[in-house]
C-alpha cells in the first residue's frame, strides 16, 4: 500500500493551492457579503482544466483522476466554499452523468462545452415533497411526438440562475416508483424551465441556489439520458460521486477554520502566554487535527477506490458524512477559540462556520449517509 501522491497530483494540489491562495481567497469575503456569483473564477477554473477535471480529453476535459479532482476541490473549498461548490456540482453532478450514461452525441453536444467550462450545468433532482426521499418524484414526463412533455417543480438546485444545462429526473411510469424514474438533458432556455426563486441562504452565499418550475416543457427523445426508466440509478450513482465532491468541500472548509485558529491561538495572548501554550487548547488541537486527517483519508479512499473502477457507494458515504461532521464541529471549535473574535466579520472563521452546515445536508443529509453506511455494511456482513 502506498500513502504517496503521484507527481501529476502533487503538480495538480499545487496548482490548486496557488491559485486559490493568490486568486480565491482575496475575492471569498466580497463574494459571501454581496451574494456575487464568482463569474470571474469560473472562467479561471475552467482554464485550468477544472471545470471537468475528470472528463476524457477528447470531450473537452482535463483527463485527470478522482484523487486529483479531490485535491484541487479541497484547496478551491478552504478558500471559497461557494466556488468549490459550483465547481463539484459541473463535475461531478453534470459532467459525470454524461460522461458515463450519455451517448456520443450528446457527449459531443453537451459534455464538451461543460467540461470546457463553456457551459455550466445544475442537477434537478430534488423537489419540494421529495428531499431524502428522491424516489418520490412527482415531476411528470409523458411520452409526445418524439420525446416528452415535463411538468414538476425542483426544488433547491445549485447553479439553478446560471445554469445552461440541467439534468432532470422526471417519473415516465409513475406506477413502477423508482423503477418509472427516467433522466433527461434539459437546456435551461428552453421553453418551459422557469427559475421560479432564487434562496437566500446562511452559508454558500455566492452559489446560486434556485427553485425552478417546469411547465409542458418538451424534451426530444434523444435528449433522455440512459435507459428510460433507469433514472434512479443515474441520480444514485451520479451522488455516489457528489458525495466525494462534497467530502472535499467539506474538508477544505474544515482545512481553513482549523488553519486560522492555529495563527489566532499563536499570536493570541492571555494570562501571561500564548493562548496555544495552555493545554486545554492543545487537546483541542489534537482533536481537530485527528478529525481533519481522518476525513482526508477517507475521502481519498473513496476516490482511489472511483478511481480503480470499484464500488464506491459505501466509501462516499463515510468520506462525506466523517467530513461534513468534521467540518460543522470544527469549524464551531475554530470559531470559539476566536473568542469575540469568532463571532464578527474581520476574520473569516464565522464565515467558514456557516458555510460549513450544508455540507451536513446537500447531496444526502447525515442521516441518509448513516441509512447507506448501514445498508451497504450488512451487505457486506451478508445480513441483508
Ligand atoms: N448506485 C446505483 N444504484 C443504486 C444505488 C447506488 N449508489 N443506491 C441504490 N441503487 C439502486 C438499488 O440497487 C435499487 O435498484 P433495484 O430497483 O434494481 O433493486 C434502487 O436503486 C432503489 O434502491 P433503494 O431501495 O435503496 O432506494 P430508496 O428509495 O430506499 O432510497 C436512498 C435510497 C439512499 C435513501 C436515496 O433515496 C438517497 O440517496 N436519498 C438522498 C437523495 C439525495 O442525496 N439528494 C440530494 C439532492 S442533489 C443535491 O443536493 C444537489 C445539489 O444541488 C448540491
Amino acid at each position: 500500500m502506498r500513502f504517496e501522491l503521484t507527481d501529476q497530483q502533487k503538480m495538480v494540489e499545487e496548482t490548486a493551492r496557488d491559485f486559490a491562495k493568490n486568486e480565491v481567497a482575496p475575492r471569498a469575503k466580497e463574494i459571501d457579503e454581496k451574494k456575487e456569483f464568482p463569474v470571474d473564477l469560473i472562467k479561471k477554473l475552467a482554464e485550468l482544466g477544472f471545470m471537468g477535471m475528470m472528463v476524457p480529453v477528447e470531450y473537452g476535459g482535463a483527463g485527470m483522476d478522482t484523487v486529483s479532482y479531490v485535491l484541487a476541490l479541497e484547496n478551491i473549498s478552504a478558500a471559497c466554499a461557494s466556488t468549490g461548490v459550483i465547481m463539484s456540482v459541473n463535475n461531478s453532478l453534470v459532467c459525470g452523468p454524461i460522461e458515463k450514461f450519455g451517448t456520443e452525441e450528446q457527449k459531443k453536444k453537451y459534455l464538451t462545452p461543460l467540461a470546457r467550462g463553456e457551459k455550466l450545468g445544475c442537477f434537478c433532482l430534488s423537489e419540494p415533497e421529495a428531499g431524502s426521499d428522491a424516489a418520490s418524484q412527482k415531476t411528470r414526463a409523458v411520452k409526445k411526438d418524439g420525446g416528452y412533455i415535463l411538468n414538476g417543480v425542483k426544488n433547491f438546485i445549485t447553479n439553478g440562475i446560471e445554469a445552461d444545462v440541467a439534468i432532470v429526473f422526471a417519473m415516465t411510469e409513475p406506477e413502477k416508483r423508482h423503477r418509472g424514474i427516467t433522466a433527461f438533458i434539459v437546456e435551461t432556455d428552453w421553453k418551459g424551465f422557469t427559475i421560479v426563486k432564487e434562496e437566500e441562504k446562511l452559508g454558500i452565499r455566492g452559489s446560486s441556489t434556485a427553485q425552478i418550475a417546469i411547465e409542458d416543457l418538451f424534451v426530444p427523445e434523444e435528449n433522455v439520458l440512459g435507459n428510460p426508466g433507469e433514472g434512479f440509478k443515474v441520480a444514485m450513482n451520479t451522488l455516489d460521486g457528489g458525495r466525494i465532491g462534497i467530502a472535499s468541500q467539506a474538508l477544505g472548509i474544515a482545512r481553513a477554520a482549523f488553519e486560522e485558529a492555529l495563527e489566532f491561538v499563536n499570536e493570541r495572548r492571555a494570562f501571561g502566554q500564548r493562548v496555544v501554550d495552555f493545554q486545554g487548547i492543545q487537546w483541542t488541537i489534537a482533536d481537530m487535527s485527528l478529525r481533519l486527517e481522518a476525513s482526508r483519508l477517507l475521502t481519498l479512499k473513496a476516490a482511489w477506490y472511483k478511481d480503480q473502477g470499484r464500488r464506491y457507494t459505501l466509501e462516499a458515504a463515510m468520506a462525506k458524512l466523517h467530513a461534513s461532521e468534521t467540518a460543522m464541529w470544527l469549524t464551531t471549535k475554530a470559531l470559539q477559540l476566536h473568542g469575540g473574535y469568532g463571532y464578527v466579520k474581520d476574520y473569516n472563521v464565522e464565515r467558514h462556520f456557516r458555510d460549513a452546515k450544508i455540507t451536513e445536508i446537500y447531496e444526502g443529509t447525515s442521516e441518509i449517509q448513516r441509512l447507506v453506511i448501514a445498508r451497504e455494511t450488512l451487505k457486506l456482513y451478508n445480513y441483508i
